[in-house]
């Protein structure tokens, strides 16, 4: 009987015959959505268990419901059994498998639901499961940021802005900055999840259901905080993989800042750093040559989820409530974003561990006397001067120093009492980098002591979240 054909694309009996080839293929979600299989099934089963529970199905077809969606799942996932492309989506292809296996109770699941709240449902669970999984990911990256910054509290190097020469600061410090900036990112990605807490299921195409189900027992069983308020809103708006997207873009672009600073360092011009092997390549021409391959890629990446944003936004712009096809374009974005953090922070643990510092480089790029002239103009405050005034006197050694061609701390007692009367050759003690970083304790400073802090501060937090750090 043609009513007991599995419902290819859900057209039912209302269809005579089959869609044009080329519209089914371009309709087709199967190719990217096969991510959804685990949270479809388990979002049947719950459903399954929830029919019986309020008896709209009897409580032998919901166990035999949850089996077979078992098995499904089984033969899917260790590919037994291709998807098929004909059935559209991975919701078809479960249901379709299900009914074959196990007969009429598979033709009752569908009830009280539609593939609107499904998939709004499935997306929700991926996002969740997502966001906890880079949230733990970005842990181990920390943990890695947080050993090395404690190895070189008191590095000496210079700190930079505009990429020129600017003040001495610590390595730790430098390396804290990257975890302060993932935390950040971490915290958005749970908050995201956390405004995606809400379970669509039971909204059905839109208007929700005749029957009396019982929706808070499906978002329990799925973990969710409760069900969503509005069922138009909720089989529609993509918004919580938008804000995930963004998430991941923002950190793709704090792994990008990294990623650079890795290639840059890594230059003979600077020779701050050398990257493990294990994250370096070799050029097939050119026998000498060590690429910083995977930093350049932590710097590349990030273009795309960037991209994968504007994209989800553009697609959800203008859309009328309550679903639209358009909605199904939303997800190969969420996914490849999703996935491109992932396989970025996956490298980050082992290739900071695997940085190895030339902090004799470093400490002597930081002996630059230039980088004290903000400590000397300090000193001067300290001894009583306003610091508009120390900034002009100091600015006045540093172009007498030009003149002389010699370094601000080569400066000679008259050199000093020519600028300014008060000067004696003691207040160039304060141009020493090492003295003068360890000067900046204050909170948020590259002083060694400061950064000890905060390494201590990060590490108790890890630990809390049981990494031995
Ligand atoms: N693959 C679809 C999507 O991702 C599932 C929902 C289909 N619903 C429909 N009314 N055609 O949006």
């Amino acid at each position: 009987m043609s009513s007991k054909k599995p419902i290819g694309g859900g057209r039912g009996a209302r269809f005579a015959g089959e869609m044009d080839t080329a519209a089914s293929a371009l309709n087709a979600s199967i190719a990217f959505d096969r991510r959804l299989l685990a949270d479809d099934v388990r979002g049947s089963q719950a459903h399954a268990r929830m029919l019986a529970a309020v008896g709209l199905i009897a409580a032998a077809d919901a166990d035999a419901i949850v089996a077979g969606l078992d098995q499904v799942a089984g033969e899917f996932a260790r590919g037994e059994r291709a998807l098929d492309a004909a059935l559209e989506d991975i919701h078809m292809n479960v249901e379709s498998r299900l009914t074959a296996l196990i007969g009429e109770p598979g033709r009752r699941l569908h009830t009280a639901r539609s593939r609107n709240d499904q998939v709004a449902t499935d997306l929700r669970l991926y996002a969740r499961a997502a966001a906890a999984e880079l949230a733990s990911q970005i842990d181990q990256a920390r943990v890695a940021l947080c050993r090395q910054a404690r190895k070189h509290a008191e590095t000496l190097l210079p700190g930079y802005t505009h990429l020129q020469r600017a003040q001495a600061v610590t390595l730790g410090h430098h390396l804290m900055a990257y975890a302060e900036m993932l935390a950040r990112d971490r915290g958005r990605l749970l908050d995201a999840a956390r405004r995606a807490g809400q379970s669509p299921l039971g909204s059905g195409a839109l208007a929700a259901t005749s029957l009396s189900i019982d929706r808070a027992a499906t978002a329990q069983a799925l973990g969710f905080d409760g069900p969503t308020h509005n069922s138009l809103d909720a089989v529609s708006d993509r918004d919580f993989a938008a804000e995930i997207a963004f998430a991941c873009a923002l950190l793709g672009v704090h792994l990008s800042r990294l990623g650079e600073e890795l290639v840059l360092w890594s230059t003979t011009e600077f020779g701050f750093v050398q990257l493990g092997e294990g994250y370096c390549s070799g050029s097939s021409l050119m026998p000498q040559k060590r690429n910083p391959d995977i930093a350049e890629l932590l710097r590349a990446k990030p273009a795309r989820v960037i991209g994968d944003v504007v994209t989800l936004l553009t697609i959800s712009k203008g859309l009328t409530l309550a679903y639209n096809k358009d909605l199904q374009e939303t997800q190969e974005p969420f996914y490849d974003a999703v996935e491109t953090a992932r396989v970025s922070l996956a490298v980050l643990p082992g290739l900071i561990a695997s940085l190895e510092f030339n902090t004799e480089r470093m400490h002597a790029a930081a002996q630059d006397p230039a980088l004290g002239a903000t400590d000397l103009a300090e000193e001067l405050v300290r001894a009583g001067m306003p610091f508009r005034e120390g900034h002009e006197i100091v600015g006045r050694l540093v172009r007498r120093a030009e003149e002389k061609n010699v370094s601000l701390r080569d400066l000679t007692a008259d050199d000093l009492k020519l600028v300014d009367a008060r000067l004696t050759p003691a207040v160039l003690k304060a141009l020493d980098p090492a003295r003068a970083v360890a000067a900046r304790t204050v909170v948020g400073g590259p002083a060694p002591e400061a950064v000890r802090r905060e390494v201590a501060r990060l590490a108790a937090e890890l630990e809390q979240l049981g990494f031995a750090v």
